[in-house]
């Protein structure tokens, strides 16, 4: 049977770097309140210039340089994102012509920090079915487009960044094993950004109110992550009839250091088998996983049949994991 198979990884992160110490000027935080409570240290922001799009770019040009894929062999160009350049057209759109991928159809995915769990199972299907041979999967954001500079409980945790992967077929045994995706709509008001559901009456005052800006009920959110990601990571494990001692690397959603541990308590799994590098770029939203998965091929932490494990958490809310046979 034909597996989906990640042949191609890469990344681009925003030059710009905001530290701890930077948002201390600008809210009344400290390093030591971040650092304690999220295990954050500095995060990259883009350019005023750059676009959501722009970084998706860069790091699906590294992705296609790795797996020898040429633009116009891309069949299908997914996106997830919560920071889309417009509300339409697709960001999926302005990369697919960015790219010259003219073979490409282009779409994108709000599933917000579980997007590219999302994402991956949507392009399991389409290459498992034989639809499509080549699957350009981007995570992207520019999370600090739509943060509240003025409050510290959001703007100290988010940070901007784009990572993708080449999908393709492969008749052996190594690609993904299985992916699991859920999504509970009465937490929607947990975290949210505001878009048209705002009347048209409040449009107005949101704007100059700012709050046309991530919400969030960090607590709550913090409680329903670690249940449900501990949850989802059990059931992947069960489906594919592996132990967590058969893992070889967790890569989590990097949100929180603290959500991370309280997962690696439940799971029972010792912290160097997981992979972490939210101290660097904060939480990248849909962007966070690929980034990670990047980093850990390039730091040689994933060599060919390691079993990964990847599980991420987000608005909506949403929750997923995939195990991938490397
Ligand atoms: N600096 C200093 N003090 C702060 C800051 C800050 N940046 N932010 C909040 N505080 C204060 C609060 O005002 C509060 O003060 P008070 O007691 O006087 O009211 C105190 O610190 C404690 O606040 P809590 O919200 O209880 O702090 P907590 O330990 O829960 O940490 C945090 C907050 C980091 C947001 C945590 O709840 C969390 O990580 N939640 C999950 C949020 C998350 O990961 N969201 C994204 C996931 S989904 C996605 O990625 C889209």
């Amino acid at each position: 049977m034909t597996l989906a198979k990640i042949t191609g990884t890469g990344s681009y992160l925003p030059k710009k770097i905001l530290g701890n110490h930077d948002l201390e000027k600008m809210v009344d935080t400290s390093d030591e309140w971040i650092m304690t409570r999220t295990g954050i240290r500095e995060r990259r922001i883009a350019d005023e210039k750059e676009t959501t799009s722009d970084l998706g770019i860069k790091a699906a040009k590294k992705a296609m340089e790795k797996a020898h894929v040429k633009a116009r062999e891309i069949d299908l160009i997914l996106v997830a994102t919560s920071t889309s350049d417009m509300i339409f057209p697709s960001t999926a759109a302005y990369i697919q012509h960015g790219l010259a991928a003219k073979n490409a159809a282009a779409f994108d995915l709000s599933a917000a920090c579980t997007g590219f769990i999302f994402g991956l199972s949507v392009a399991e299907q389409y290459i498992k079915t034989k639809r499509y041979k080549a699957i350009l999967l981007i995570g992207t954001e520019i999370m600090s487009r739509i943060v509240d500079w003025t409050d510290r409980k959001t703007c100290v945790l988010f940070g901007d960044g784009a990572g993708a992967v080449i999908i393709q077929g492969t008749d052996s045994d190594e690609g993904i094993l299985t992916t699991h995706t859920y999504t509970d709509g009465s937490y929607a008001d947990f975290l949210f950004a505001p878009g048209s559901r705002t009347p048209t009456s409040l449009q107005k005052e949101l704007a100059v109110k700012k709050l046309d800006v991530i919400h969030m009920k960090g607590n709550e959110t913090f409680k329903v992550a670690v249940n449900n990601m501990g949850k989802v990571a059990k059931e992947a494990l069960e489906k594919c009839e592996l132990t967590v001692d058969d893992i070889d690397l967790v890569i989590p959603h990097q949100a929180n250091k603290r959500i991370i541990e309280a997962i690696n308590k439940k799971l029972v799994i010792p912290p160097e088998k997981v992979f972490i590098n939210l101290q660097k770029y904060g939480n990248t939203s849909a962007a966070s996983i690929p980034i990670a998965l990047d980093e850990a091929l390039c730091s040689n932490r994933i060599s060919q049949g390691d079993y990964v494990l990847l599980v991420a958490f987000g608005g909506g809310l949403t929750w997923g994991s995939s195990i991938v046979k490397w």
